[in-house]
């Protein structure tokens, strides 16, 4: 081979790589037309090794040749380098550019349990009908407990509502509530009337743990006291909250007679049964109705425990169970499913 025939051979081979490296798809392919061209097995090092049969003379020029082959491939290959970084980099740039338009990860969020639920939509309904909420203590005092709200020691209603009692103070004086009606004792101690009240909260009683019974349960207290109020505006008022509530213009409420040492005339408080319409149904063991809660007008006893004057004023009280609404308009069936935390059933509500 001569010099002639080495010079034409790189020069072929740059022509190639003229087109093919400055077209090169990506780094990894840059790499191996750098390899194709100036690796091994490449024109270059073949061009190397018949430098040893030419003539002493040429071998020089034919050096210089293959540098100059090199180089040009170097320089080729660094500027096709440097295009490619950049064309990749602007590439990875935009697939990572954040795209407010893409749906995010949402994180499963909790929701209010279903007491909670009830006791606010109620505290809206009362809200909307002019009433203001109030809390009071879960430990309380015989005094606001019982003895204030006309049950003295010795009343039987006291073991109607046994209790859990704090050793504080004297022997079974300070006592987890066992009703929420010592708010209507608290705000009239505080606050001179007209009183529009609703007090919902946790209370406790020593009770066996049943379908119905829990011995931790909710009540909502509501009481008014203003001048000329009658019974007529008590059932008015708790029709208007069971239509809110229940949502349904055939649910009728029914008032019994019934006793509270506090109310004179009491009543219970019923609605008819949402499953069967009052017809008779397993959840209302076949009466047709379920009972709510107890009801009447403030005794005039309690008026004066409080220093207000039953002769000026006049007031209405009733108090339910928020887990017994709850499992009225739910159909539910056992109290201890409220706390039994199974997620199963709480994310239902
Ligand atoms: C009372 O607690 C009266 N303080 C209600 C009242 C207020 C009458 C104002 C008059 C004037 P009673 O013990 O019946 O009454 O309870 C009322 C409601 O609380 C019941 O109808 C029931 O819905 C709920 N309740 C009572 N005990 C439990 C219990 N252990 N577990 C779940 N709910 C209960």
């Amino acid at each position: 081979m001569s010099l002639a025939d080495e010079r034409a051979r790189l020069d072929a081979a740059l022509t190639e790589a003229r087109t093919a490296i400055p077209n090169a798809s990506s780094t990894a392919a840059l790499t191996d037309l750098e390899r194709h061209f100036a690796g091994k097995r490449s024109p270059a090092s073949a061009a190397n090794e018949a430098i040893k049969a030419l003539p002493g003379a040429d071998r020089p020029a034919a050096g210089q040749a293959v540098k100059a082959y090199r180089d040009a491939i170097t320089d080729l290959v660094t500027q096709r380098r440097v295009t490619l970084a950049a064309d990749e980099g602007a590439a990875a740039a935009t697939r990572e550019r954040l795209d407010l338009t893409i749906g995010g990860h949402a994180r499963p969020r909790g929701h209010l349990h279903l007491v909670t639920q009830i006791r606010r939509e109620l505290e809206d309904i009362f809200i909307g009908l002019g009433y203001r909420v109030a809390e009071g203590p879960e430990v309380e005092d015989d005094w606001h407990n019982f003895e204030a709200l006309n049950i003295p020691p010795a009343h039987p209603a006291r073991s109607m509502q046994d209790t859990l009692y704090v050793r504080l103070g004297t022997d079974e004086q300070v006592m987890l509530r066992t009703h929420t009606s010592p708010v209507q004792i608290r705000t009239m101690e505080t606050q001179p009337p007209p009183i529009y009240v609703v007090a919902p909260g946790r209370t406790y009683r020593n009770e066996t743990l049943d379908a119905r019974h829990s011995p931790v349960f909710h009540q909502m207290e509501g009481f008014a006291v203003d001048r000329g109020i009658t019974m007529a505006d008590l059932f008015g008022t708790i029709e208007a909250f069971v239509r809110h509530l229940f949502d349904d213009e055939t649910i009728r409420t029914r008032f019994r007679s019934d006793y509270f040492p506090y109310t004179e005339p009491s009543a219970e408080l019923a609605v008819s049964c949402v499953f069967c319409h009052g017809r008779g149904c397993r959840v209302c063991s076949q009466t047709g109705w379920i009972e709510l809660g107890g009801c009447g007008m403030v005794d005039p006893n309690v008026f004066t425990a409080v220093g207000i004057d039953p002769e000026a004023w006049q007031g209405f009280a009733f108090g339910f169970g928020l887990e017994r609404l709850a499992m009225i308009r739910y159909g539910i069936d056992e109290i201890r499913t409220f706390v039994d935390n199974d997620i199963r059933f709480l994310e239902q509500y």
